[in-house]
């Protein structure tokens, strides 16, 4: 029952009006969707994020993390740490996450962002190829799992499937969603779609934990005696999969995260990796003055392993929702499909590095290891993704 006087309270009684234009059917599944939805949280979501949001100014007690970097490091150490990365993860103590549920907007690419290919070479099978090798190399199959959104998910799932998964053993790659959250109007009312669903929009790539969680994923890999997950974002062309150089790293820190990162350029569109109060946080560049960001040198480059232990303990424990304010595609009182403002809610991943006690950092060279594929023209574009690549013979 949708009741009139409960919607009002929470300036939601515009669903009222949809209601009379809608046929039986489409009515019984607003009943649906709004069944699933706390009135109450919503509020607080609206109010916490949209309303009340605040301008991040760069406190005087951010202060920047220590660090290793791969360049300075000698020849044999670098040797020892392939080997001692190469035996653990002959013995299965590592699994790997991508992160693959985003929208891939900015690039206007309307497929899942893993199938845009260079040289008939997709960003999924540039990963799937690297582990595949690490197979070889050692003979231990790796743990794949790959994080989709109720926007991607069967698109991305085809994909594999009709590129037999790139030779890669169909029984490691474990593909699982992640939540969605409501989207609102910038009146805090809840939007319809154009399929004139309560719109949802997938949570963030902070929702990853919970949903690893939430599948008893986090259990069977403890089951399976991983130690380690390393993760990764989709669209770094040139992203080394849990290479044993940096296996060999995260085993000898043993802390509860270790990260890369690279020397951040003025201005760069990258978060910043930053140490406050002693505890680790990721400035994200989308939030934080222009300028300011500049005293910050690590950048962000979405490549860590987690201390499983460590997820387990940490999956469950509150992560704040990050505004993002975008146009997008729905319904209007006269059921015709505009396009309007409309406020999104995503948790950020690294928002988890404030629960953990140790945290070691390698950074390294972006001419190897960092060339995100964002847009469709000028920085980190198809273009400067392509030139990396062939800097790197990697096409
Ligand atoms: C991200 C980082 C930023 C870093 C930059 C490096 C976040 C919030 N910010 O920025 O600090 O400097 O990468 O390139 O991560 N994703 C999902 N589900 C979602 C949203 C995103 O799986 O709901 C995935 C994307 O597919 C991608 C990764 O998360 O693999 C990064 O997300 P994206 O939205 O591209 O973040 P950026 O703004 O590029």
């Amino acid at each position: 029952m949708l009741d009139e006087t409960i919607l009002k309270q929470h300036r939601q009684d515009h669903i009222l009006e949809y209601c009379k234009m809608m046929s039986q059917s489409e009515k019984e599944q607003l009943h649906i969707d709004m069944d699933r939805i706390d009135l109450d949280e919503v509020d607080k979501l609206y109010e916490d994020v949209y309303v009340n949001r605040k301008t991040i100014e760069i406190a005087d007690d951010v202060e920047q993390i220590n660090y290793d970097i791969k360049e300075n490091l000698p020849e044999e150490k670098l040797a020892e740490y392939r080997s001692l990365g190469l035996s653990a993860i002959k013995e299965g103590k590592f699994a790997v996450l991508l992160m693959a549920g985003g929208q891939g907007t900015r690039l206007g690419h309307k497929a899942p962002k893993g199938t845009f290919s260079f040289n008939d070479k997709s960003l999924f099978e540039r990963q799937a190829e690297q582990l595949n090798k690490l197979f070889e190399e050692t003979g231990t199959p790796i743990h794949w799992y790959i994080m989709t959104s109720d926007i991607n998910h069967k698109d991305t799932l085809s994909y594999f499937l009709e590129n037999n998964y790139f030779g890669y053993d169909e029984s490691y790659i474990h593909f699982f969603k992640q939540d969605h959250v409501v989207a609102l109007s910038t009146e805090g009312e809840l939007v319809l779609d154009k399929d004139k669903h309560i719109m949802r929009t997938p949570n963030g790539n902070g929702g990853v934990f919970k949903s690893l969680e939430k599948a008893n994923l986090l259990n069977e890999m403890k089951d399976n005696g991983v130690e380690y997950l390393f993760l990764n974002n989709i669209d770094n062309v040139l992203v080394k999969v849990l290479d044993p150089e940096f296996a060999g790293f995260i085993k000898e820190k043993d802390c509860d995260i270790t990260t890369k990162s690279v020397q951040a350029y003025p201005d760069e569109k990258v978060g910043r990796i930053v140490s406050i109060d002693d505890k680790k946080q990721v400035l994200e560049y989308s939030e934080l003055p222009e300028g300011e960001v500049n005293k910050l040198e690590n950048a962000n480059i979405g490549i860590h392993a987690f201390k499983l232990d460590f997820l387990i303990e940490a999956a469950s424990k509150p992560l704040p929702y990050h505004l993002a304010i975008k146009n997008l595609k729905q319904i209007d009182e006269d059921f015709s499909v505009i396009e309007k403002e409309t406020l999104k809610f995503e948790l950020f991943y690294f928002d988890i590095f404030q629960y953990a006690n140790s945290f070691a950092t390698l950074q390294v060279d972006r001419k190897e290891e960092f060339s995100p594929l964002k847009n469709k023209e000028g920085k980190d574009s198809i273009e400067t993704a392509q030139q990396d690549l062939e800097a790197n013979q990697l096409l």
